[in-house]
Order: C-alpha cells, then sequence, then structure tokens
C-alpha cells in the first residue's frame, strides 16, 4: 500500500488497521508519492493491490501522473488492482484504469481497475500490437454524431480514451465532470472505451498517455478547414498523427451547439441525442434562468 500519509500518527493507524485485517505481505510506504515512485521498488516484490488516496481535488495531473509510474516503474505485479479514493460527489474518471470498477461508502468513492500500460503500441502475449488513439471533443453534450464516431473507432481500435477538454472559444453548458458522466453513461457497452478529461494541449495528453492517433469526424467541407489546421499543427507539435472519420450522413448536419439551442427553444431533441442526455439537457435548462427570447 502506497500512502501520501505524511502524518506519522495517521501512518501508525493505518499500519494498525493493515494488520489487524491480516493483509499477508501488506506493506505501507509513506511519503510523497512522485517521489516514492520514482526511486523504483528495487528488490521488493511487486505489489497484487495499491491503494492511492490523493487529494480530492487532484486528478488530472496528480493521478495520471502516478498511475504510468506505477505501471512503468516495476511496482505492479501482472493483472493488479489499483484503487483511488475519490470524494463520492465527484465524477469516477477512470481514464486509465481498464477495467473500471467503483465501490461507494459514505463520502468516499473507490474507483479500481487495472492500470493501462502506457506504450502507444505494445505487444500482447499473443503477438498482436495494441493500438490506442484519441477521441478528443468538446462534448457539451455528447450527441448521437459523436456517439457514432467513437462507436465506429471502438470497432477500429484497440482502446479508445475519449477525451473531454476545454475549447477557450465556446461557453460549456454541462461542467466537464457532467459530460464525463454523460459520456460514461452511453458508452457503457463499449469495453474498449473510457473517458478521460484532460487541460492544456491535447499533443501532452497524448504523449502522457501513449495515445498513437487522435480520431476525429469530419462532417462537412466546413469542418476540413478547421480540422485540418487542428490535424497539422499537432503534428508539427508532437508528431501526432490524426484520422478522419467521414461523419454518418444522418448526422452530418448535427452539432452539440445547434441541439443546445433546440431544446431551448423547446424544439424536440430526441432524435439527436442519447436518451440520457436528452433528459439532462432538460434538467438542466429548467434549472436555468430564463433568457431574454425577446424579438
Ligand atoms: O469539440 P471541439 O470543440 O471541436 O473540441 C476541440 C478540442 C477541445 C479537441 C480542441 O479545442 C483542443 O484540442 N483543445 C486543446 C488545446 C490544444 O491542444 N490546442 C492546439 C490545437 S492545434
Amino acid at each position: 500500500m502506497i500512502t501520501r500519509e505524511s502524518d506519522a500518527r495517521a501512518a501508525a493507524v493505518i499500519r494498525a488497521n493493515m494488520e489487524s485485517v491480516g493483509l499477508p505481505g501488506g506493506r505501507l510506504i509513506t511519503g510523497t508519492v512522485s517521489r516514492v515512485l520514482a526511486r523504483r521498488p528495487g528488490a521488493e516484490p511487486p505489489f497484487d493491490l495499491a491503494v492511492a488516496d490523493p487529494p480530492y481535488a487532484a486528478w488530472d495531473d496528480e493521478v495520471t501522473g502516478m498511475l504510468p509510474a506505477l505501471a512503468d516503474g516495476g511496482w505492479l505485479a501482472p493483472a493488479a488492482l489499483v484503487a483511488v479514493e475519490r470524494a463520492s460527489r465527484s465524477a469516477p474518471r477512470a481514464g486509465l484504469l481498464a477495467t473500471p470498477r467503483t465501490g461507494t461508502a459514505g463520502t468516499v468513492k473507490l474507483p479500481s481497475g487495472t492500470v493501462t500500460p502506457q506504450a502507444s503500441v505494445r505487444r500482447r502475449k499473443d503477438g498482436m500490437d495494441v493500438h490506442r488513439v484519441a477521441c478528443p471533443g468538446s462534448f457539451d453534450p455528447v450527441t448521437n454524431g459523436h456517439l457514432d464516431i467513437i462507436t465506429r473507432a471502438a470497432l477500429l481500435h484497440d482502446e479508445v480514451i475519449v477525451v473531454v477538454g476545454a475549447n477557450l472559444a465556446k461557453q460549456g453548458l454541462f461542467t466537464v465532470d457532467e459530460r464525463v458522466d454523460m459520456l460514461e453513461e452511453v458508452t457503457r457497452d463499449l469495453p474498449n472505451v473510457t473517458i478521460a478529461t484532460f487541460r492544456g494541449l491535447l499533443v501532452d495528453f497524448c504523449r502522457a498517455h501513449g495515445v498513437s492517433a487522435i480520431v476525429k469526424g469530419l462532417r462537412a467541407v466546413s469542418d476540413f478547414e478547421y480540422e485540418m489546421e487542428m490535424a497539422q499543427m499537432n503534428y508539427r507539435l508532437a508528431e501526432i498523427e490524426t484520422l478522419f472519420m467521414t461523419a454518418n450522413p444522418l448526422y452530418s448536419f448535427l452539432r452539440s451547439s445547434l441541439v443546445k439551442e433546440i431544446a431551448r427553444y423547446g424544439g424536440d431533441v430526441t432524435s439527436l441525442v442519447p436518451v440520457t442526455v436528452e433528459k439532462r439537457l432538460r434538467a438542466k435548462l429548467a434549472s436555468m434562468p430564463p433568457r431574454d427570447g425577446g424579438s
């Protein structure tokens, strides 16, 4: 067990708890997590279970850095389980945890799973390569068009990380946590799809998470110039490739901003977004003060 616990009394309680539940081979390592992980496990056998208790405000930088360090630094036995304590009100953000599970006890949530290895193309035991791609976007909210691209990307690639990023040019309706929740709900049946968030540059996320390519949907010629610019810039910045998938013609006119506008004026969006998104959209708009719709 690795804990960031620097308080000696708290560490003693954790140690006593470990003894009382009789964890065979259980070890408690205290200290700043990044420093502990940087020194590598040495001759100690790898852990079957790691429990992390980072500050609840942290996830993106601290936890997404910790999980690869655990996996790549030789700390974990094959198929080791990692659990990361969170506040129960926060989104699970199981981005780097493969086959994620979440248990809740009181005010604490415990997402757990195995850690996804970080190499962009890793070789499986059967000799096959595993390719991980990212589907980035604002997803405010996720539409049937997004879901179509995510589903098709998941059929073509071994692992797909759907990443919610901030488009500085857009004013969001849903919080990032709400967008993540909706994406998790609508991709529940896609086992090789995980959801994550990023701040800053997309290419930095891709590098940190072993992503070999970005997958984006192209709806119409109007998308092309903007997407082409971003694709070329991302390649220039970090040699990350972008793969374009043409949108299903059923959704070529579909944009989150149009969906929000139609819903705001009481229009029917049931054929444009998944059912759960439509419900959340209605609830969100109902909770907001009415906007001046005058002529
Ligand atoms: O759904 P959107 O609005 O088209 O998503 C755009 C997003 C968030 C993927 C894009 O704005 C982005 O990648 N932002 C992160 C900042 C960044 O990397 N900018 C440089 C792009 S060349």
